[in-house]
C-alpha cells in the first residue's frame, strides 16, 4: 500500500491509475477505523482495480464546541487494517493544505442540509461536502463508497454529486452493527462500559419500531412514540430527535410506510450516537 500525505502526489498517483487504464475506487473516512470502514473497502477493491482510502479528520464539518480535537486517531492501526484489506493507496492529507488560510469556497446542499442532524449541527454537512468534493477533485475515482449509518450524509452528497454532474458513481452500503446490535461507530469507544451496555438501546428500540410496522402499525406518531419509550426507560439515554421522513428530502412521512427512513440520535453522556432504519417493503 502506497501512503500519501501531498496533494500533488496524491493528483500524480490518480492520473497515473487512470493512464494504466485502472478504475478507481474510493473510501473517505476520518479514520479510527472499524469494520463498517471495512466493508467499504471490500466493496471498492471487488468492484474496482485500485482502492484508495482517505484518512482525514475534517475540521470544516465540526462546530466550534464538537469533539475535533479529542477525535480519536491512531494512523499505525489505521494503516495496518487497509494494508490487511488490500487497499492500494492510502491518502492522509493535512488540514493545512487543505484549508490553507485564504481557503473561501464551501459547498452547501440546500434545505437537506438543515434536517435531522442538521438542525442541530450547522455547519456540519457544508463541511462534508466541501471536504469530499476535494477529495473527488483530487482523485477522481468512478466509484466512491459511503454508509448507510450515515443516511443523511449519503443523501446529500448523492444529491452534490447529481446537481454538479460529477462523474462518480456514489455506492451506499448497509450499516455494520457489533454483535449486539449497536452500530459500529468510531466515536463508540468514547462511551464508559455502563453507557456501552446502554446504547443497545438504540437498535432495539428500532427493531421493536420495525415489528410493529410489520404488525399493521403504519401511524408515524405512535411509531416514534413506541421508540421515544423504549428510550426514555434507559435512564442513561438523552435523546435529540427521533423522526420518521420520507428518504428523498427528509420530510416528515404522513405514514410509516415502506422505503421511510426512520432516523434517531441519542447521546449517553457528553457522546451523541445516531442510527436510522429504512422500512423495509411488505412481504
Ligand atoms: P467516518 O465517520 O469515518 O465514516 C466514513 C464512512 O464510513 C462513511 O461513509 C460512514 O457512513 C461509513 N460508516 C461509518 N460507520 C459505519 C457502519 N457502522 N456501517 C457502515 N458504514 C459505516 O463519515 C465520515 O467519516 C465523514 O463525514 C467523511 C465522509 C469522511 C467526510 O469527512
Amino acid at each position: 500500500m502506497l501512503t500519501i500525505a501531498t496533494i500533488a502526489e496524491m493528483k500524480d498517483a490518480a492520473r497515473a491509475e487512470k493512464s494504466a487504464g485502472r478504475t478507481i475506487g474510493f473510501v473517505p473516512t476520518m479514520g479510527y477505523l472499524h469494520e463498517g470502514h471495512l466493508s467499504l473497502v471490500r466493496a471498492s477493491k471487488a468492484a474496482t482495480d485500485s482502492t484508495v482510502v482517505s484518512i482525514f479528520v475534517n475540521p470544516a464539518q465540526f462546530g466550534p464546541q464538537e469533539d475535533y480535537a479529542r477525535y480519536p486517531r491512531d494512523f499505525e492501526r489505521d494503516s495496518a487494517f487497509l494494508i490487511g484489506e488490500g487497499a492500494d493507496i492510502l491518502f492522509f492529507p493535512e488540514a493545512a493544505e487543505m484549508y490553507p488560510p485564504d481557503f473561501r469556497t464551501f459547498v452547501e446542499v440546500e434545505r437537506l442540509q438543515d434536517k435531522l442532524c442538521g438542525r442541530t449541527r450547522p455547519g456540519h454537512f457544508r463541511g462534508v461536502c466541501t471536504v469530499v468534493l476535494k477529495l473527488f477533485e483530487i482523485i477522481r475515482p468512478e466509484k466512491a463508497y459511503f454508509g448507510q449509518k450515515d443516511a443523511q450524509q449519503a443523501l446529500i452528497l448523492k444529491k452534490m454529486a447529481a446537481d454538479f454532474n460529477l462523474d462518480v458513481e456514489l455506492d451506499v452500503r448497509p450499516i455494520v452493527r457489533e454483535p449486539d446490535g449497536l452500530a459500529m461507530s468510531s466515536r463508540n469507544q468514547y462511551l464508559s462500559p455502563g453507557d456501552r451496555r446502554a446504547a443497545v438501546v438504540l437498535n432495539r428500540s428500532l427493531e421493536a419500531a420495525a415489528a410493529a410496522i410489520r404488525g399493521g402499525e403504519r401511524r408515524p406518531d405512535v411509531v416514534i412514540g413506541l421508540i421515544r419509550g423504549l428510550l426514555g426507560r434507559e435512564p442513561a439515554a438523552r435523546i435529540e430527535y427521533v423522526e420518521i421522513v420520507e428518504a428523498r428530502l427528509l420530510e416528515a412521512a404522513p405514514d410509516a410506510g415502506p422505503g421511510r427512513l426512520i432516523a434517531l440520535a441519542v447521546y449517553f453522556g457528553n457522546t451523541r450516537l445516531i442510527d436510522n432504519l429504512i422500512i423495509p417493503a411488505e412481504g
